[in-house]
């Protein structure tokens, strides 16, 4: 027997009102207006945003040559990264045709650094690759995100629609049914969003982490009582990207802060 919690409850008790058909798709909006006004305020000075750490550490092991390394990454993009391009950045996750691959900006930055600094490969996640994912995302603040939605992408972004309509987990959700039928709802004291993916890496109040969007993804599915999707599989990049593309157009907030 299946003894289920507070938590399942509620979100059991969610499950019965959701509506046969299938909402409008709304006009996309930021995390950032649905967390508290407290929150926002966090969010937005730049001495108690405590997101703004981890762009520093990421800035620190960007302009100096680290243990075991043959060279800086300022060394080629110049001291905090002067010669990234912030409209490329908010490009990422980006479809390489060469290997048929989506490369998100932290795998980027794992490459560059295996090529071109000779440093000894890091997991996806690494603490290292998310601060220096949020230090040259942080560069691309108030850019609008890009994504790639034609050509090739098409097909790739099907697939990760049909992800984000899957039910998962012991709760039989789709992550669809919080993000598009349920924001502005209150679920746990938090008003749910549209899971949009602009504030990445973010700062969880929650956890106390900096977190990348392919974590809170996984955290999510954890809440769902579901398996998570492993780093690096197909399913998290498709889903990143499909998220991703749902916020193109709203601005970069990294470091957001959320609950
Ligand atoms: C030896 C020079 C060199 C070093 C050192 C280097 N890079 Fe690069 N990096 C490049 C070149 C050249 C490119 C562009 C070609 C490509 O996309 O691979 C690039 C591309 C990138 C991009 C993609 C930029 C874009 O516009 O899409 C990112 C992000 C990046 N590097 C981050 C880093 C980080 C972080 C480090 C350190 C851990 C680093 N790089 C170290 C040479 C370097
Ligand atoms: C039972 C409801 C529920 C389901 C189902 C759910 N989430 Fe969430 N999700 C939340 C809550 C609550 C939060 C925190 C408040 C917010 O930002 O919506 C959240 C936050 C997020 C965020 C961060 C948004 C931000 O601005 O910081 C993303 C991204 C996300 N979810 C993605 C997903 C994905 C992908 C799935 C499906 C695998 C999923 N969620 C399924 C409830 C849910």
């Amino acid at each position: 027997m299946i003894h289920l919690n507070k938590t399942t409850l509620l979100l059991c008790s969610f499950m019965l009102i959701i509506p046969a058909t299938a909402a409008l798709a709304a006009e996309a909006k930021s995390g950032y207006e649905y967390i508290k006004p407290a929150t926002r305020a966090t969010q937005d000075d730049d001495f108690a945003n405590p997101g703004l750490l981890s762009v520093i550490q990421g800035q620190r092991l960007f302009n100096n040559k680290q243990d075991g390394a043959s060279k800086a990454c300022a060394e080629c993009h110049n001291e905090d990264g002067e010669k990234l391009n912030a409209k490329n950045i908010a490009r990422y996750p980006v479809y390489s045709e060469n290997n048929a691959e989506i490369v998100t900006l932290q795998k980027k930055i794992s490459r560059c650094r295996n090529d071109n600094t000779s440093n000894k490969a890091l997991p996806t996640d690494h603490p290292d690759l998310v601060a220096l994912e949020a230090f040259i995302r942080n560069l691309a603040i108030g850019e609008a995100v890009n994504v790639q939605t034609d050509g090739p992408v098409t097909k790739l972004l099907k697939q990760g629609e049909t992800l984000y309509r899957t039910r998962y987990g012991l709760i039989d959700m789709a992550c669809y049914h919080c993000h598009e039928v349920y924001p502005g709802q209150m679920i746990r004291g938090q008003k749910i969003s549209q899971g949009q993916g602009n504030g990445f890496p973010a700062y969880r109040l929650g956890t106390g982490e900096i977190t990348s969007l392919h974590q809170r993804i996984q955290q999510c599915l954890i809440t769902m009582r579901a398996e998570p999707f492993e780093a690096d599989s197909d399913e998290i990049k498709l889903m990143g990207l499909y998220i991703m593309s749902r916020s193109n157009g709203l601005s970069i907030e990294t470091p957001a802060v959320r609950y």
